[in-house]
């Protein structure tokens, strides 16, 4: 182990943070605690067996992946090698983390395969669909454009890490499917020697590696690779604000991949903050709108078109017409509905313009997360101020 491992494994209480460490990943993985990382990215070999070369229409020679260390002598071999450093990362991973694992059909069974017989539950397999997959230039198969990654947790009871908001909004709105097309690693991404050629065979899109982050860690997490290559997974955790460990044994590619990391930068705390789930966020009841002041009993609330105005109650109810009821209640009233989301149909008035009454609420909750119990007319006299001057024209 490396001089700046062993000096950064002190710093850090046993675990190197933001460290490659240069050897074999089944021994490299023994050197670490257990139940110490939150997330597993592998990008293991795949095993490929290429047989023969391949070459374009045109006779340029295609590049395939024939390194000696994607070479195994049987599929029995291959197997005991994902057999090792599965079981190393199982053991790595705290009880609520999970494994991410991407592979081609060359491998991704029986990877699969060994990985349930190790007691991890298979959560999701996502079908990365390449957006400009290389053809099948002999003709004779279909065009090879996809991957696939394993998504799972250390055991079937596991309760682990799921951004399901993050990736909805990710999404703008819907949710999260399990095929993601997502462009292979091209242009100024793709890391190059000094002879131009490519510097890794199989340098992975950060794009993926971005969705996977957002998708199963936290701010802060601790993302492992035990076949970091030129360092996709860490770039993009650093960029993301995760801390990263990285184990590689391939000299070069580690010189690659500290070049790269050197150079991102890490995005603001605020810009890598989760979106909060619905039942996440602090509950406000209406009534506490009214109870601290920023709409008080008898001011008016409307429709954004102001067919109705409502009155609102000292207990926090509103009414029209007679008829009392909670914001929803009311609104759904009106409106001859069966339901309705009072916090967005009701507005108030400031400076002559319709607001919805649910600013209000996240104002108080903003409040109440920031922990900080500042009297109302301190921290809302605009909004007190425009609504009070709305209802007594
Ligand atoms: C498929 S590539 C990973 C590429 C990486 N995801 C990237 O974006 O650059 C697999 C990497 O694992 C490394 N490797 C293979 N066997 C290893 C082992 N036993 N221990 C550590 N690294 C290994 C190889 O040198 C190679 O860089």
């Amino acid at each position: 182990m490396s001089q700046a491992v062993s000096a950064a494994k002190a710093a850090q209480g046993g675990l190197p943070l933001d460290t490659i460490i240069a050897g074999d990943c089944v021994a490299a993985l023994k050197t670490l605690p257990a139940a110490s990382v939150d997330l597993v990215f592998a990008d293991p070999p795949y095993n490929l067996q290429l047989q023969g070369e391949l070459h374009r229409p045109d006779q340029s020679r295609v590049a395939g992946v024939d390194d000696a260390w994607d070479k195994f002598s049987s599929f029995a071999s291959y197997d005991a090698f994902s057999k090792a450093w599965l079981a190393e990362c199982r053991r790595v991973l705290k009880p609520t983390g999970t494994l991410w694992v991407i592979g081609s059909y060359h491998n991704i069974f029986r990877v699969g395969a060994t990985l349930q017989d190790l007691g991890f539950w298979i959560l999701n397999d996502i079908v990365w669909r390449k957006a400009n997959p290389m053809p099948n230039f002999r003709g004779t198969r279909f065009t090879n454009a996809h991957e696939t990654l394993i998504w799972a947790s250390v055991d079937a009871k596991a309760s682990y890490t799921f951004n399901y908001e993050a990736l909805k909004t990710l999404n703008e709105g819907l949710q999260m499917r399990s095929d993601w097309l997502i462009p292979l690693c091209t242009g100024s991404e793709r890391l190059k020697g000094e002879d131009g050629a490519k510097a890794h065979p199989t340098q992975k899109p950060e794009g993926l590696l971005h969705r996977v982050l957002v998708a199963a860690s936290k701010p802060g997490d601790v993302v492992l690779d035990p076949f970091f290559g030129t360092g996709t997974t860490g770039a993009v955790a650093k960029r993301l604000g995760r801390r990263f460990i990285g184990i590689e044994r391939d000299a070069g590619y580690i010189r690659h991949a500290r070049d790269r990391l050197r150079a991102v930068v890490p995005a603001a705390a605020e810009d890598i903050a989760l979106t909060r789930t619905k039942r996440e966020e602090v509950r406000v009841p209406f009534g506490q709108v009214v109870e601290r002041g920023l709409l008080e009993p008898g001011m008016k609330l409307y429709d954004p078109g102001r067919r109705w105005a409502a009155r609102v109650r000292a207990d926090g109810s509103l009414s029209v017409d007679g008829a009392t009821g909670s914001i929803h209640q009311i609104g759904a009233h009106v409106q001859g509905l069966p339901a309705c989301n009072g916090w967005t149909f009701w507005h108030f008035t400031a400076d002559g313009k319709l607001k919805p009454i649910d600013l209000l609420r996240q104002q108080i909750r903003a409040e109440m997360e920031a922990g900080a119990a500042v009297p109302t007319a301190a921290v809302a006299p605009a909004v007190k101020r425009a609504a009070l001057r709305a209802v007594r024209v």
